[in-house]
């Protein structure tokens, strides 16, 4: 690849997925990534270098410019908002749904309900599409704690197993979502850089084919 590519990473367990993809597209950090302080590493791949950073911040990277492709879950690109992004590729990795759940057997009694969660604005757009009148809470994490301290009545959560779920006398109720990680790529860069960015595109997609 003759001009270079920044490609930004999720962090956590999106990375520890995505790095076999990358290394059989032959994208191989120099450096031991789980091991390091660094934010920025030099690959294998002429040109290609890696940033891993949070996977709420991969979307903004991305949109800006700062990085040319990411790797991020669908459930933080529904939040963000797609504007300036293409997702070419579902690299079928970190599968999980968005669901809401309420404690075992809850039903709802009054005209509005309670929901906690990170994903204010899937919840706001969710509740709203179903004429469902209700108060959207935002949380950073441990949202099934919130329906046990009364904070709320449901909750809009990741479910992979359901045992975080059960764990806390709570039980999925409905289906947001199905989630899985994206490439995205810069609308500008794809328009830019075509031939760089769809060969990186197609030997992920070959990647993920193999898997
Ligand atoms: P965070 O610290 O933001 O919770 P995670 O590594 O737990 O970071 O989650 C990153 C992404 O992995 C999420 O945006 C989602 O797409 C996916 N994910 C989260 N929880 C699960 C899970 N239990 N099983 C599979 N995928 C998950
Ligand atoms: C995620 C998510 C749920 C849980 C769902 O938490 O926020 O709590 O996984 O998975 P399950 O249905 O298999 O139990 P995570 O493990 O990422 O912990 P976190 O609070 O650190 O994000
Ligand atoms: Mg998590």
């Amino acid at each position: 690849m003759s001009e270079s590519i920044t490609i930004a990473l999720t962090k956590g367990r999106i990375l520890k997925e995505t790095l076999p993809l990358l290394a059989r597209a032959g994208i191989e950090p120099l450096d031991d990534i789980s091991k390091s302080r660094k934010l920025v590493f030099e690959t294998t791949a002429d040109g290609v270098r890696l940033v891993v950073i949070r996977g709420t911040d991969v979307p903004t990277y991305v949109r800006h410019g700062a990085a040319d492709v990411g790797v991020v879950g669908k459930d933080v690109l529904l939040e963000h908002g797609a504007e300036g992004l293409y997702e070419p590729l579902d690299l079928g990795i970190a599968r999980c749904r968005l669901m809401t759940a309420g404690p075992v057997g809850w039903q709802q009694d009054g005209a509005r309900i309670r929901v906690a969660t990170k994903f204010v604005n899937i919840a706001r757009d969710y509740f709203a599409r179903k004429g469902v009148h209700a108060d959207v809470i935002k949380l950073y994490g441990a949202m099934e704690l919130a329906p046990m301290m009364d904070l709320a009545d449901l909750i809009l959560d990741i479910v992979d197993t359901g045992n975080t779920l059960r764990a806390n006398g709570m039980e999925p109720l409905e289906e947001v979502a199905s989630v899985s990680s994206r490439l995205i790529v810069n609308k500008a860069a794809m328009r830019s850089r075509c031939a760089g960015i769809q060969s990186l595109v197609d030997s992920l997609a070959a990647a993920v084919e193999a898997a």
